[in-house]
């Protein structure tokens, strides 16, 4: 990797302020002053900027109970992002695994590893999410046989040309209904509950595939172990 970038990678500082610490001859390179940008380190290498020791962040994998009010965007808004509640260096190069929608409390994944992401949210994995999701109108006897059958069927929602794998229903009480998906459409649960006529007030999602928060407090987060991090293969 260049020089110039390894900085960037490693420190607060963008490319061309890089270039220009270096140029001021603040770096070192295994005890060497080293000026030139594009000088090439390898992993083994000691890097030091004004004698502090530079180490690349590996990949990570996080799980956030995310609290309400919070976004699993990239881009600063109207909330603080998922990413902002994550105390590792460079967090902002960490990207949710999908997407909970800003009033949505629960289980997020964060990782900047792509490949990993892409094994947890693929459809194709049928990776389970499990949501708790509160009614508006209680459900119940044959209104809920007709609508887990509708779930387990695959149903068309509106704007889609292809129907939604088969999803699991199965209510804790009258209000609360717990609803196993195995993929992540937009506003999937609110759109599946919307179309049998009923609305979701509040939306929580416990678990993602073996995952789960455990005693996760709201708010809180914590790096996955290599173990789980190995369980989405
Ligand atoms: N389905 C929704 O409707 N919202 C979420 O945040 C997640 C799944």
């Amino acid at each position: 990797m260049r020089l110039d970038r390894f900085l960037a990678e490693t420190t607060q500082l963008t490319r061309s302020l890089a270039k220009k610490a270096l140029h001021r001859g603040e770096v070192s390179v295994n005890g060497v002053v080293i000026k030139q940008p594009a000088s090439q380190v390898e992993v083994t290498d000691r890097v030091e900027w004004d004698g502090q020791p530079l180490a690349l962040v590996g990949l990570r994998y996080v799980m956030l109970n995310k609290p309400a009010d919070v976004e699993c965007s990239a881009r600063r808004g109207l909330y603080p992002r998922a990413v902002d509640l994550i105390d590792l260096p460079k967090a902002e190069r960490l990207q949710t695994v999908g997407r909970l929608d800003v009033d949505t409390t629960g289980l997020v994944l964060l990782t900047d590893d792509g490949q990993w992401s892409h094994r947890v949210s693929s459809p194709r994995k049928r990776c389970a999410k499990v949501y708790l999701a509160t009614l508006a109108e209680p459900l119940a006897d044959e209104a809920l046989a007709a609508a887990a059958q509708h779930f387990a069927e695959g149903m068309l929602l509106e704007g889609e040309d292809k129907p939604t794998l088969p999803a699991e229903l199965v209510m804790r009480s009258s209000y609360e209904a717990e609803l196993t998906l195995y993929e992540g459409r937009y506003h999937q649960v609110k759109r599946m509950f919307a179309a049998i006529g009923n609305h979701v007030t509040m939306l929580h999602r416990e678990s993602v595939g073996p995952l789960s928060l455990g005693n996760l407090a709201v708010g809180e987060w914590r790096e996955l172990s290599d173990d789980e991090v190995a369980m989405f293969t």
